[in-house]
């Protein structure tokens, strides 16, 4: 007799996710869930009532790493107290410590790197056979070298379904895995390997199939969304045109019923002049950019092997805000790189007040095992790291507090992506400009775009009313 498939009647067993770090990683676990629902598993927000907890880890700084190493040991005891509880550890942690991990941690019972994502449910079944930690790392070359057209990350052309469970608004898709830049602070290209990027049409199939589900906003997720496609290409350089990026945007952008269409991470070495000029082709795109620049110092940017000066990242700020004027960016900085004098570090105070972001992700330098930057002289105390992230962060609350006050008395178009569920009524939404903004309603405004008279603001967040006439429509 053959197995028969699973039927509406199997028991079900629960599975609860705890994801850590960047969008990438809730983009993967998505992709997990979507693998374990086709093994029968529910998901659960507990670990107490789970059958397998997976924790989808980051290793970007020591810090994130810390607290898995932590929380490991709370899900340890928890596997005490409940023997058949199976642990899988997936993720960057996973991949940069192998089995070192294992041997630190032997109630693992899966160890997965972000690179083996399919291989999850084979895993699990083979642990459960021979009782035995199993382990999957690595990175599997390009698509064609595959068999059939699987492809290395896209497990399938599906949508995944969403990390709670819900129908959700807004909702990622990857479009292009791991990072060839190797910028000499950063660990992705060692726990994320080579960019393999997505074909075209399975990132149109899943991103169509998101919006049929009911998503108005995407987000394309890369580590370089701007080198999508150059893999498939076998170039390292943008084309003038904009290349494939440019083209997947304007294919993703065309989906009837999609409203908004964002993506992260833009690495500013290739911005290019057609993706600055799309933003104002495309309203899909909204006015909202992430632009990681990570200091404001020439000699720090090349020790970081940046690939861009100063003068080129403002270059590609006003490309933006010429076709945008009032175009909100956020950016990444990192304080305290090896090496970094006071007056570099001033640099980056001096860029952040000229470039007036909307808000930063300001980050004291934090030494990666195996990058280049770990292994330089003149690493800075953490005293005054201390000090330098304070001045900045205080620097760019003034500035963020300030653009948010400005918002003042505008009617922004609001997309409502969830209701509070600390505060049921409260609603939140973000402008083209990437802002929260938060509405008291009694109508439900999840997945509608209203016009919102700004009322309020402070450094997080703007609140504001919906205009009548909105109202009456729905
Ligand atoms: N130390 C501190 N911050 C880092 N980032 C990446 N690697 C490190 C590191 N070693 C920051 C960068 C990057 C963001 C995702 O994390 O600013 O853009
Ligand atoms: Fe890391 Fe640089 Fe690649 Fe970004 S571009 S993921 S910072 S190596």
């Amino acid at each position: 007799m053959t197995d028969l498939p699973s039927t509406a009647s199997s028991p079900q067993k629960k599975v609860h996710i705890e994801t850590w770090g960047c969008q990438m990683n809730v983009a993967d676990s998505e992709k997990m869930l979507s693998l374990l629902q086709g093994e029968r598993y529910e998901l659960t927000d507990s670990p107490e009532s789970a059958d397998l907890v997976v924790m989808n880890t980051c290793h970007i700084r020591e810090k994130a790493r810390h607290k898995v190493l932590s929380r490991l040991g709370v899900l340890n005891e928890i596997k005490q107290s409940k023997p058949g509880l199976k642990i899988a550890v997936t993720g960057c942690v996973a991949q940069a410590d192998g089995k070192k991990l294992l041997e630190l941690a032997p109630q693992i019972d899966v160890l997965l790197g972000p690179g083996k994502i399919d291989d999850l449910p084979r895993l699990l079944r083979e642990s459960a056979d021979t009782n035995r930690s199993m382990t999957s790392l690595g990175f599997d070359r390009h698509s064609e070298e595959k068999d059939g057209h699987e492809h290395a990350h896209g497990s399938n052309a599906a949508s995944a379904p969403s990390i709670t469970g819900k129908p959700e608004v807004s909702r990622y898709v990857n479009i292009i895995q791991g990072c060839n830049n190797f910028c000499t602070f950063c660990v992705v290209p060692f726990t994320r390997g080579r960019e393999i990027s997505r074909p075209l049409a399975e990132v149109l199939s899943e991103a169509s199939d998101l919006v049929a589900k009911g998503a108005k906003e995407i987000t394309l997720l890369g580590q370089n969304v701007n080198s999508y496609g150059l893999d498939l290409l076998n170039t390292d350089i943008v084309p003038d045109d904009g290349g494939p990026f440019v083209k997947l945007l304007v294919a993703v952008a065309a989906i009837p019923g999609l409203e908004r269409l964002r993506f992260t991470t833009s690495n500013p070495h290739d911005f290019t002049m057609p993706l600055a000029g799309l933003f104002a082709a495309q309203p899909k795109l909204g006015r909202y950019i992430h632009l990681p620049v990570q200091a404001g110092n020439d000699r720090t940017l090349a020790r970081m092997k940046r690939k861009v000066t100063v003068a080129e990242y403002l270059e590609k700020v006003q490309w933006l805000r010429e076709q945008i004027p009032d175009v909100a960016i956020s950016t990444d900085l990192i304080v305290g790189f090896p090496g970094e004098t006071e007056e570099e570090f001033q640099g980056t105070l001096n860029l952040v007040e000229q470039c007036q972001f909307s808000f930063i992700f300001a980050f004291k330098y934090s030494p990666r095992k195996g990058t280049a930057a770990a292994r330089f002289a003149d690493q800075i105390d953490e005293k005054t790291m201390d000090e330098r992230l304070a001045r900045l962060n205080a620097l760019q609350d003034r500035i963020t507090t300030k653009l948010n006050q400005a918002e003042i008395g505008q009617v922004r178009e609001v997309l409502f992506i969830y209701e509070s569920a600390k505060e049921p009524g409260i609603f939140v939404g973000r402008t083209p400009h990437f802002r929260t903004v938060r509405v008291r309603s009694k109508i439900n405004l999840i997945g509608k775009t209203s016009s919102v008279m700004i009322s309020g603001a402070n450094k997080v967040a703007l609140v504001g009313d919906v205009l009548e006439q909105n109202l009456t429509i729905h």
